[in-house]
């Protein structure tokens, strides 16, 4: 029984159907016979062996060999919780997505934080950058913002991302290390990808060690679009801002507290939500008009880049609470399916290069992560409104689908999916303009790695600062290959020379001389017009 604080919303009276209590009931095979010796198998006699006809016994065996399922590919290891979001109603000139207007309505949401590297039963603490995914359960259908707790990424276009998972899971000999990224392939990858260079200064600060995750910031990272009901786009960035403050732990703690409670952060967020208080954030956004999309010195498209709040102030649009903890951990937190491709009117896409390949991949992955077509059945992926096509069949489909007809167009059926049109509110993709060739090229406002790298370490104070360095000497410390340390010396040094020549202290190394190496010069272009910015201090 959950504390009468945790409360109840349309999502969680939803789960009810299918939830079960056994309390008090007799026990039954999963055809419904009821059990007289669940303890003792069927033999003959009793010191003989056992007999082949044990249905209960296979039974049970048999359900147990299969209670596992793949973990997530990335973001194995999670904690999840169910809550409300409340919006303040002040966006309605931007979008026309009904869950961010009407302040009135209390939207479910079911949120899942993650570390990306570690399995699912690494330590919570890990170095790591956080998974931020958030359902919202709107009116409209699921909308999913499935972000991370930093504003950038390592890699700015998808085809990259199994280059960069390989290189930061476990190496494939030895499955070391679990859960960090203290590795040579790692930093051989990064080493050779100059455009990680910013993600690498947040994933060496205190942003990858969080206190809590009551306690961190979330971001949606790529840019987006809002479409408002005339029909007018902009872009928009999202933010969570946590209203506890963003808090980390330092090195030591961390590595302390991963040797007795690898299970810290998890526990925090269960504790916190079971005694009542609550953890809440702030949705904002970052909005840009479309006219606006040339003026920053960084193309909007590229998700290795912030859009700094001077320029662009976050206005905060609405609140979440999480307020009630899941039931039941593989039902809700392990069989949930986020997708950044869950989006209701309103709400589209841009055509940033790693985002158009996360629509691919989620769906992709979920189908055998859960086992085929039909995991939006599973009760925390179903939307709150009713479902209506023509897909039929599939391993473990639920719905029973009444009719003749599951094709379109048919003048037989008697329950054909309501073809909706544009102005009851059915979904339709902005129509952006495109007139391009096509190309594997890259446009050249992606290729200024460094300058928003230096930003962010320029923009901590001495201790943080302190930190990055101690960060990076530690984990270049642990890198076996002389060659990639240097190199990795090469990135820092187009950072700042400051920090390159701290870490090369730490090592017991000596800065390099020359640039890194530009992989984004296209195979036609010449590399004169792409040299790196050169050492800034
Ligand atoms: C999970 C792919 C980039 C945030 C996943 C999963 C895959 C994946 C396959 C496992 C999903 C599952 O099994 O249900 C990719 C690809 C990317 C990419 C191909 C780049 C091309 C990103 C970025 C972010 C992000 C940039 C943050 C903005 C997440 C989160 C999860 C996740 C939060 C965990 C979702 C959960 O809690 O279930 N990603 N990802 N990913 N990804 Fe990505």
């Amino acid at each position: 029984q959950k504390l009468a604080r945790q409360p109840e919303n349309a999502k969680t009276e939803n789960l009810k159907a299918h939830t079960a209590d056994a309390t008090g009931e007799s026990m039954t095979t999963n055809t419904g016979l009821a059990i007289n010796d669940d303890q003792n198998s069927l033999k003959a006699g009793d010191r003989g062996p056992s007999l082949l006809e044990d249905f209960i016994l296979r039974e049970k065996i048999t359900h147990f060999d299969h209670e596992r399922i793949p973990e997530r590919v990335v973001h194995a290891r999670g904690s999840g919780a169910h809550g409300i979001f409340k919006a303040y109603g002040n966006v309605s000139k931007a979008t026309k997505a009904k869950f961010l207007l009407d302040t009135e309505r209390e939207t479910p949401v079911f949120v899942r934080f993650s570390t990306v590297a570690g399995s699912k039963g690494s330590t919570d603490l890990a170095r790591d950058v956080r998974g931020f995914a958030v359902r919202f359960y709107t009116e409209e259908g699921n909308f999913d913002l499935v972000g991370n707790n930093m504003p950038v990424f390592f890699i700015q276009d998808a085809m990259k991302f199994p280059d960069l998972i390989h290189a930061v899971k476990p190496e494939p000999d030895n499955e070391i290390p679990q859960a960090a990224s203290a590795h040579d392939t790692f930093w051989d990858f990064i080493s050779l990808t100059p455009e990680s260079a910013h993600m690498i200064m947040w994933a060496m600060s205190d942003r990858a060690i969080p206190r809590s995750l009551r306690m961190m910031e979330g971001f949606g990272v790529h840019t987006f679009r809002f479409i408002n009901e005339a029909g007018k786009a902009s872009f928009v960035k999202f933010h969570w801002k946590p209203l506890l403050g963003v808090h980390a732990v330092a090195w030591d703690e961390a590595q302390n507290i991963s040797g007795k409670d690898s299970d810290f952060h998890r526990r925090d967020l269960w504790d916190a939500i079971e005694s009542g208080s609550f953890p809440e954030w702030e949705l904002g956004v970052q909005i840009i008009p479309e006219e606006d999309e040339f003026k920053f010195d960084f193309d909007l498209l590229d998700p290795t880049k912030l859009v700094p709040e001077e320029l662009v102030p976050v206005e905060r649009i609405g609140k979440m609470t999480l307020n009630r903890n899941p039931d039941n951990f593989f039902a809700e937190t392990e069989q949930v399916a986020f997708h950044l491709g869950h989006i209701v009117p309103g709400i589209d896409f841009s055509n940033d290069p790693l985002l158009q390949g996360r629509l691919f991949s989620y769906t992709d992955t979920q189908l055998s992560r859960l086992g085929g077509p039909n995991f939006q059945e599973i009760p925390i992926n179903r939307p709150l409104n009713a479902v209506h096509n023509n897909q039929r069949d599939g391993h473990m489909r639920q719905m029973i689908n009444k009719g003749k007809t599951s094709y379109g167009p048919n003048s037989l059926g008697n329950n054909d999916p309501q073809q909706v049109k544009e102005a009851d509110g059915g979904f339709v993709s902005y129509q952006e303009r495109i007139e391009a060739r096509k190309t594997r090229a890259r446009n050249k406002s992606f290729f200024d790695h460094f300058s928003q790298a230096s930003l962010f370490f320029n923009s901590q104070s001495q201790p943080e600062k302190n930190h990055i360095i101690d960060a990076l000497t530690f984990e270049l410390g642990k890198v076996k290959t002389v060659a990639v340390r240097e190199r990795m010396l090469g990135v820092l040094l187009q950072i700042d020379t400051a920090l390159a020549k701290m870490v090369a202290d730490g090592l017991g190394l000596q800065v390099p001389e020359g640039p890194v190496l530009n992989q984004n010069i296209p195979a036609d272009g010449d590399p004169a017009d792409y040299a790196p910015v050169k050492g800034k201090s």
